[in-house]
């Protein structure tokens, strides 16, 4: 009968069939569908698999070196991180238009790992954490944009990859439940979604390496206090934005004249609609305090209550 242990020993087979002793690459962002499929295929062809992990500047807080100690470290695959911060944010820079922010980053993103598969000879298969549900509609994710690139042949003719989407029969709380049961550690299976494009858009018009710092810091104090107060489960996506406007505060006897954090949270079932989270005001409270006391240039801290519609969950 049906169970996820047996589930899974029918796909090892099943990608142990396919591959034989050919290599297949796997572009890893840390994200649940790209964590589990790189998982499964390491189960089934440990060293065949490589994976490629584009650490584009615009991640949250610890997260490429987390994404690194999970699956270099921890499962011990072949990860290769790609230090691009300078090329994206060399190409982003004076844009703050948020459609050309994002077209920017799914190129570049296509762009550097291309490169960087370019340089790995013989690789037959190129592996997707394409769901089932991704069929039906067209995925968002900024690393499944390389499976329509890679579909279309635009390619050099040695660059062509076959494709496996061993998920692509899942839906996304039974790929949750296989990558628990392939070990992959709860803060990735159950991780809140986050936007390919990162804090590009969370930095609201032109971005800087000092926005960016700002959105990382608070965006870490309110993951923290979230997680504290028990919540990280119930609330469906929560973040801070920055908002490009200052205002006038004052510290100590000065005059301040600084930035402003929005504090996004929201309960969704899909994130096409979506309502603003209650969270519980002392938990804001120490959220606030902690943020204008730890993260340079804020001085204000605001909450954002609006439903999507009319808003969009994220401010870009
Ligand atoms: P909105 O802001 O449209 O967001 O209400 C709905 C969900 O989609 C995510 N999102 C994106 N994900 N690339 C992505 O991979 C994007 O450009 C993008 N824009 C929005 C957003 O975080 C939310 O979960």
């Amino acid at each position: 009968d049906w169970t996820m242990e047996n589930y899974i020993d029918m796909e090892v087979e099943k990608i142990r069939e396919l591959v034989g002793d050919q290599k297949v690459l796997c572009a890893l962002s840390g994200g649940v569908d790209s964590s589990v499929v790189a998982a499964l295929i390491h189960k089934a062809i440990g060293d065949q698999l490589t994976c490629i992990f584009v650490d584009h500047g615009l991640l949250r807080k610890d997260e490429a070196d987390s994404v690194m100690r999970t699956f270099s470290d921890g499962f011990n695959m072949n990860v290769i991180k790609v230090d691009a911060k300078d090329r994206f944010l060399g190409k982003l820079e004076g844009v703050s238009d948020p459609e050309k922010k994002r077209k920017i980053i799914g190129n570049e993103f296509i762009y550097v790992f291309d490169d960087e598969a370019a340089k790995l000879k013989d690789t037959h298969f190129l592996a997707q954490g394409t769901l089932y549900t991704d069929i039906i509609e067209s995925g968002t994710d900024t690393a499944q944009t390389i499976k329509s690139h890679h579909n279309v042949g635009g390619l050099p003719e040695d660059m062509q990859f076959e494709l496996i989407e061993p998920l692509n029969t899942l839906f996304k709380d039974e790929v949750r439940v296989l990558g628990s049961e392939l070990g992959v550690p709860d803060e990735i299976v159950w991780r809140q979604p986050f936007p390919g494009p990162g804090l590009a858009i969370r930095v609201l018009g032109e971005i800087t390496d000092q926005k960016l710092e700002i959105v990382r810091e608070s965006d870490a104090i309110l993951r923290e206090e979230i997680k504290n107060a028990g919540l990280d489960r119930d609330i469906w996506q929560y973040f801070t934005v920055l908002p490009n406007i200052r205002s006038v505060g004052v510290m100590g006897d000065a005059r301040t004249y600084d930035y402003t954090i929005g504090i996004r949270a929201v309960t969704s079932i899909d994130g096409m609609t979506s309502d603003w989270a209650r969270i519980p005001w002392d938990v804001l409270q120490k959220i606030s305090t902690r943020i204008v006391n730890e993260v340079d240039h804020i001085n204000r801290v605001v909450y954002d209550v609006t439903s999507k519609p009319p808003a969009t969950i994220e401010w870009e």
